[in-house]
């Protein structure tokens, strides 16, 4: 571990590795469709949108079939930090939020009076449940000279207990604006983009991280990658920051979802190693169809193959339960009203930072 990093998870990381586990065991595997539901299900959800004024708010990870839709009924399909913006500024009343349930609860928090679905309720996410709140709170009340920032993929709970509330996008200019000030910081809950943020800032003992992880990043090689890099010399390696720092140390780009897209238009390289998400790849296609996208590797030492760059709760979201969602109008994310007040004002935080260019 870098000694720099201070680490106080407050409890037992093999437990939580456990209780990870144990949700990942219940997702049920959903029938594949055939080409003539997807067909019928566009259709009727197209209906559906226009009649419930509803517009679709979908993740890069999601289902392609998701994504096209969401971009043909002019929703969106964005990293986490623009779906919160676009949810403020759509005049529709409905948001289908296709993704996980931090996005759901992120879009209702900043728009109260809308109403806002989802496919599934059950698409969670290993940082949120990492976090509990009942460990959280505490945690943070041992260090009240800290300022607490916290990613996004956190419950309604732990974003109400922060004073900043960030996504990939913008993590390392919010912490670097507070240390600046001459803050200290405590970071949760995802340690590899916590120690990110602190070899770009140079920090040491100013960040205090929590320790939880992404499912899906984490099984990122570092030494198959540099091996593929051999395989690849042209290429150039583009990852998420919820990637081991081994990996990260690799990449050529560390970004968000929207800043890896954003990277592989722009560069000159004509063919990427890509560590993140494999329902990126539809929308890598999709801006830049002249290059080669190649997954990254998480097979070697080590590896569990638990995600295989696959999440598996984006992976719950699909044409059908979108439709059954809009249809009952079920699945609805509700945010106790005292607690989503209180999550606001950190979340609002963010976006003024982003809207201020800061
Ligand atoms: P982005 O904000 O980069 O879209 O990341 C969200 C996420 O859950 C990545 O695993
Ligand atoms: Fe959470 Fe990782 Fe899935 Fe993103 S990819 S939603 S961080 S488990």
């Amino acid at each position: 571990m870098n000694k720099a990093v201070k680490q106080d998870s407050g409890g037992d990381l093999i437990a939580d590795r456990e209780f990870v586990r144990s949700y990942l065991d219940k997702i049920p595997q959903l029938q594949e469709p055939t080409a003539a539901d997807n067909a019928r299900y566009r259709e009727l959800i197209l209906d559906l949108l226009q009649q419930k004024n509803a517009a679709m708010v979908a993740h890069y990870y999601t289902d392609p079939e998701l994504q096209a839709l969401a971009e043909e009924s002019g929703g969106c399909v964005a990293d986490s930090l623009e779906m919160a913006r676009f949810g403020t500024e759509t005049s529709a009343t409905t948001l289908a939020v296709c993704g996980v349930k931090f996005m759901g609860e992120t879009a209702k928090i900043l728009n109260p009076e809308k109403t806002v679905l989802m496919p599934t309720l059950e698409a969670t996410c290993s940082l949120d449940i990492g976090c509990p709140i009942e460990r959280f709170a505490p945690f943070c009340d041992k260090h009240p000279d800290h300022i607490v920032v916290v990613y996004a993929n956190t419950s309604a709970a732990v974003k109400a207990r922060a004073d900043w509330v960030v996504t990939s996008a913008i993590a390392v200019d919010v912490v670097e604006h507070l240390l600046d000030q001459g803050k200290q910081v405590i970071w949760a809950p995802d340690k590899h983009l916590g120690r990110y943020i602190q070899r770009q800032l140079g920090a040491g003992d100013d960040i205090l991280l929590w320790d939880g992880a992404c499912i899906v990043h984490e099984e990122f090689k570092h030494k198959a990658l540099e091996e593929m890099r051999h395989l690849y010399p042209d290429a150039a390696v583009l990852a998420h920051p919820e990637s081991p720092l081994s990996v990260l140390e690799e990449a050529d780009v560390v970004g968000s979802t929207t800043q890896i897209i954003n990277a592989a238009i722009s560069r000159p390289e004509k063919q990427f190693i890509v560590a993140t998400d494999q329902g990126i790849f539809y929308k890598l296609q999709q801006q830049a169809p002249d290059k080669e996208f190649i997954m990254a590797p998480t097979s070697g030492e080590g590896a569990t193959c638990r995600s295989c760059a696959n999440c598996p709760w984006m992976g719950m979201n699909s044409l059908q339960n979108l439709y059954e969602s809009l249809l009952a109008g079920n699945n609805q994310i509700h945010v106790d009203p005292a607690l989503g007040k209180k999550a606001m004002i950190p979340l609002q935080r963010m976006l003024d930072f982003r809207n201020s260019g800061s």
